[in-house]
């Protein structure tokens, strides 16, 4: 095992507490420890560079498999659908963002929490596109390649960058939130950037998007109906929009590890393998406000108990995956592949055990945003 250097560690601490150091701001320990304990058995460009021929060999099958999935621009929705046109006479304007604020006036200050937090992972766009195009033999080298994989990741990149826009402008037309900090967040999460363990391989790349965006449809999908019961019809279109965006886009990288699975199934498994005993981290765990140093954890707790993202969820979309890709019944495995496949096929039930023994022991918790304006939330 690799250790970490005091150097690592300083730029480390440096990112987590905001590129510009704060004073005023405590560490995060828990979140510190454990990204440092990532970051000290790292490795990257781990993928065997004959592997690149594997996804050279691919490329037409991704031309006729992947690619379809794109939504052509002139038929894909646009933030400007679904918000105040302003480009009506002001009155009219005015009148369309007054019933916003009446839609949005009761919905709970917990919910905005969630909604918030999704919307700052959303914004977090540029890293994600960084890092698809460092994963080996699918980036796109030149910024306008025309492989397969660059106009799918490009495509995919357009297409995301609407759900971050159409959710930031309608909780600013909502009045309910507090901008400056969450710009402030959104700044401070692009300056520190993010750690997956994917070591710029993409089979574990794949892997990791296919569960991301299976994860996002669930969460988008929740605050599409806690949306509608809290009396917005509106933000309930928008969040479903969103959601059936992420799960077009599930069904791309899924496919892909699907054909993965088919031409290399070891490799493949054992990245399966790899990527779950790391954890499926949120894209967007090293958020902050300069303020709280616990935000991450505090969202994180604010989507579990709202329902919004669950360690059961987390557990329904580890065995939705085994199912849709039939793990459970893949052969020509080595020896190595047949330890990786009983470790992710007998995953599920022990996620949920320790989760069922975790909301034994949880208690009810006072937690304070910045985003809504320092209210408090019982949660
Ligand atoms: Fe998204
Ligand atoms: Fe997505």
């Amino acid at each position: 095992m690799l250790s970490i250097s005091t150097q690592q560690r300083v730029a480390l601490e440096w990112n987590l507490n905001g590129y510009q150091p704060c004073p005023k701001l405590k560490p995060r320990p828990q979140i510190t420890s454990k990204i440092c304990s990532m970051i000290s058995t790292s490795k990257t460009h781990t993928m065997a560079q004959e592997k690149v021929e594997v996804f050279k060999s691919l490329e037409s099958w991704a031309t006729q498999h992947v690619l379809p999935l794109v939504k052509p621009v002139e038929i894909s929705w646009q933030p400007h659908d679904l918000l105040p046109d302003s480009s009506l006479p002001l009155d009219e304007f005015n009148d369309q963002v007054k019933r916003l604020r009446e839609r949005t006036k009761e919905l709970p200050d917990e919910y905005l929490v969630v909604l918030v937090g999704d919307m700052i992972t959303e914004e977090a766009l540029p890293t994600y596109q960084t890092w698809i195009n460092k994963l080996d033999g699918v980036g796109d080298e030149t910024g306008s390649s025309q492989t397969p994989w660059s106009v799918w990741s490009r495509s995919w990149t357009a297409e995301e960058n609407r759900h971050g826009d159409l959710l930031k402008t309608y909780l600013y037309l909502s009045g309910r939130v507090d901008m400056l900090m969450i710009e402030k967040t959104i700044h401070y999460l692009l300056g520190a950037g993010m750690y997956l363990g994917t070591e710029n391989n993409p089979y574990m790349g794949f892997v990791y998007t296919s569960f991301q965006e299976r994860a996002t449809f669930v969460s988008h999908g929740n605050t599409a109906r806690l949306a509608k019961e809290g009396g917005d019809p509106v933000l309930a279109r928008i969040c479903g929009t969103i959601a059936a965006d992420e799960k077009r886009h599930e069904t791309a990288y899924v496919k892909i590890v699907e054909k993965l699975l088919e031409v290399d199934p070891t490799e493949t498994m054992m990245a399966i393998a790899t990527m779950m005993r790391r954890n499926i981290t949120m894209p967007a765990h090293f958020m902050q406000d300069g303020r709280d140093p616990h935000l991450f954890e505090n969202f994180s707790v604010a989507a579990q108990r709202l329902g919004v993202y669950t360690a059961g969820d987390y557990a329904d979309i580890l065995e939705y995956l085994i199912r849709r890709w039939r793990l459970e019944k893949l052969e020509n495995l080595t020896s190595e592949g047949k330890r990786a496949q009983e470790f992710v096929c007998g995953l599920a039930p022990r996620i949920r055990r320790l989760q069922e023994r975790a909301d034994e022991r949880a208690c009810k918790m006072d937690l304070t945003f910045s985003w809504i304006f320092n209210k408090k939330v019982i949660l």
